[in-house]
This record gives C-alpha cells, structure tokens and sequence, in this order.
C-alpha cells in the first residue's frame, strides 16, 4: 500500500519521518524518494537481519536515513539519541513481513520445517519452541483463541501439551502435525490452512506483539508536531481495533463516561480516516496477503485547535 501511505502521510520535501517498523525498507524507499532533495527518514525494527538489508538498500540516501535495530517502543529514545524533537509523520505497519515469513529458518511458516523460533529479534527474548514448552495448556488455548480465532483451540493446546510431553515439540514440523491432529487441512487451493492462524497466535505471543502496539499508541500524539501525521497498517483485527479506538480516543470521539468525575482530555488529533482504507484491487492481484491490510490515519491538531 505503498501509494496509500504516501498520500496519508502527505510526504513532503524537507520533512522528518518515521517508519517504526522499517522491515526490508520497501516504504521507507518511497518515504526518502518522495521527500527529496532534503527529507529525512529514521527507522526501526527489532529484526537485525531486516535493519542490516535496510542499510545497504537505503545507503544511497547517505545522510537523509538513520535507522537502529531496536523495538518501537524505544522511539523515544531513539529521537533523542538523534536530536529530534518532533516528526511530520510516524508510519506503522504491524505484523510480520512476507520475506520473514518466505524466511525458512525462522519458524514463521509451516511451508518450512525449521527450529520453532518466530522472534522477530532473534538476539532476545524467548523463542517459540521455549514458549511452547512452558506455556500451560489454558494458556496456549487462551492465545489460540483470542489471536488467531482459531478453531478447536482448546484440542490443538491439548495436543500440543501432549507433543511436548514426548519431546516432540521442536520444530514448525511438530507444531503442524499437533494442530493436523485436531483439524484436517482444506483440500488444496479449497480455504486457509488451520495452521496459519495457529502459527499467527503463537507468534503475536512469543513477540508481545499487541502489548508493543499499546503502548506505542498510548503515547500519541507523541512525537508528532503539529499538523503531523501517524499512519497504521494492520493486518489483524485485534491490532485494528487497538488503532480505531485509541485515534478515536484522542479526537475527542468517545463518548464521555457519565460516572466520571475527571475533566475529559481535549482533542489532539483528527482522524482521518473514518472507515479503514484497504488496498486497491490491482495490489491484491498482484500480492493477494494485502486483502487483509487495513490502514488508519490521524494528524496532530495544532495548539490553537487543541
Ligand atoms: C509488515 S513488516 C514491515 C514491512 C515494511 N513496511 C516494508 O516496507 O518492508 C513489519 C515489521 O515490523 C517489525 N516489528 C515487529 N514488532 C516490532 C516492534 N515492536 N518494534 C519494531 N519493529 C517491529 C518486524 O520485524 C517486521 O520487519
């Protein structure tokens, strides 16, 4: 949705970007090139192997990018450490890429059989074979069930427990014979595959992935200047419901709660975006994973508006 985010960021020469979730730079080019000759882009990603790709990608832009391998959570700190006060524009597009997933030592996918990893950051944290093997079986069924809608969510946890019992919940291999146990896979080309969404779960959780978003959001319109624009994509519609109701929030478009006794807080942004826009019919042809991509946007009202 590289023409979207253009158009919602409203790209500009000369202005200051970031692209908390940089991946392998595909919008951060277009970010750099649209914002030419002066505009700056810093970029972060908790993915090493992505933040290395980015920097060679993006070296031709010398000066005009930055970016650190690090969580968006830490974007503060990363400003700083770059002398940036505020921004003209934060993009996030959530989830994971498709070359991470195409990646087969990553444990992404089960189309690859490989070590059970899917940490974005592979140089911290805990990986999913380790999650799997301590998680208890209320758990695996709660985090089945609540990020991936998964079917049979409490059988696959049970069948799960039971693999690892027997040592055998090693690999993505493990993880699709465990969910293959419980629901049989669609014929070929019939329907989504029981364990895409048993490996989306998983990964959300080994990742703290919906606790990252929280908590960037929670902190805008920070680091927004006036008049700057935050832009999500999503793919899951816990993150898009997340991103809905924090920028209604923040444009004073909750109703205000009647057993409050607080002065509720002024508007600081606009949505833009009332309805999530999707990706054209020409990207879906071309790239069918954009038919779940969902994008919102919102601009920071300046001092006298607020
Ligand atoms: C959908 S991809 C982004 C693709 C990117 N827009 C591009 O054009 O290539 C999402 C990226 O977010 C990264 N990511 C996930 N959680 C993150 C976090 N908390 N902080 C920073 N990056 C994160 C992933 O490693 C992945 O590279």
């Amino acid at each position: 949705m590289v023409s979207e985010v253009l158009h919602w960021l409203a790209v500009r020469p000369g202005g200051v970007y970031v692209d908390a979730t940089l991946g392998y730079g595909g919008h951060g080019e277009a970010v750099l090139r649209a914002s030419s000759p002066d505009g700056v882009l810093l970029g972060m990603d908790r993915d090493g192997e992505a933040i290395s790709y980015s920097r060679g990608r993006l070296k031709t832009f010398g000066d005009r990018f930055r970016c650190r391998q690090g969580s968006y959570t830490d974007l503060p700190d990363f400003l700083a450490s770059e002398g940036v006060n505020n921004v003209n524009g934060l993009l996030a597009d959530f989830g994971l890429s498709s070359a991470q997933l195409d990646q087969p030592g990553r444990g992404f996918s089960f189309r690859h059989d490989a070590p059970l990893d899917m940490r974005f950051d592979q140089s911290a944290g805990v990986s999913a074979r380790e999650y799997l093997s301590t998680a208890d079986e209320e758990e695996l069924a709660r985090v089945l069930f609540e990020y991936g809608e998964v079917r049979g969510s409490r059988r696959i946890a049970r069948a799960i427990v039971e693999a690892r019992q027997r040592g055998a919940m090693n690999t993505t291999a493990d993880l699709l014979r465990a969910v293959e146990r419980v629901l049989k896979p669609p014929r070929k080309g019939m329907g989504v595959h029981p364990a895409t969404l048993v490996f989306q779960a998983i990964r959300i959780a080994v990742n703290g992935e919906l606790d990252a978003v929280r908590a960037l959001l929670a902190r805008l319109p920070e680091p927004l200047g006036p008049g700057g624009r935050a832009v999500f994509l999503t793919f899951h519609s816990l993150e898009d419901r997340m991103v809905k109701q924090r920028l209604r929030e923040l444009s004073g478009r909750v109703p205000r709660d009647p057993w409050s006794s607080g002065e509720q807080a002024a508007p600081s942004m606009n949505e833009l975006t009332r309805k999530p826009v999707g990706a054209s019919a020409g990207e879906v042809r071309n790239n069918p994973r954009a038919r779940s991509a969902w994008l919102r946007a919102a601009e920071r009202l300046s001092p006298v508006e607020n």
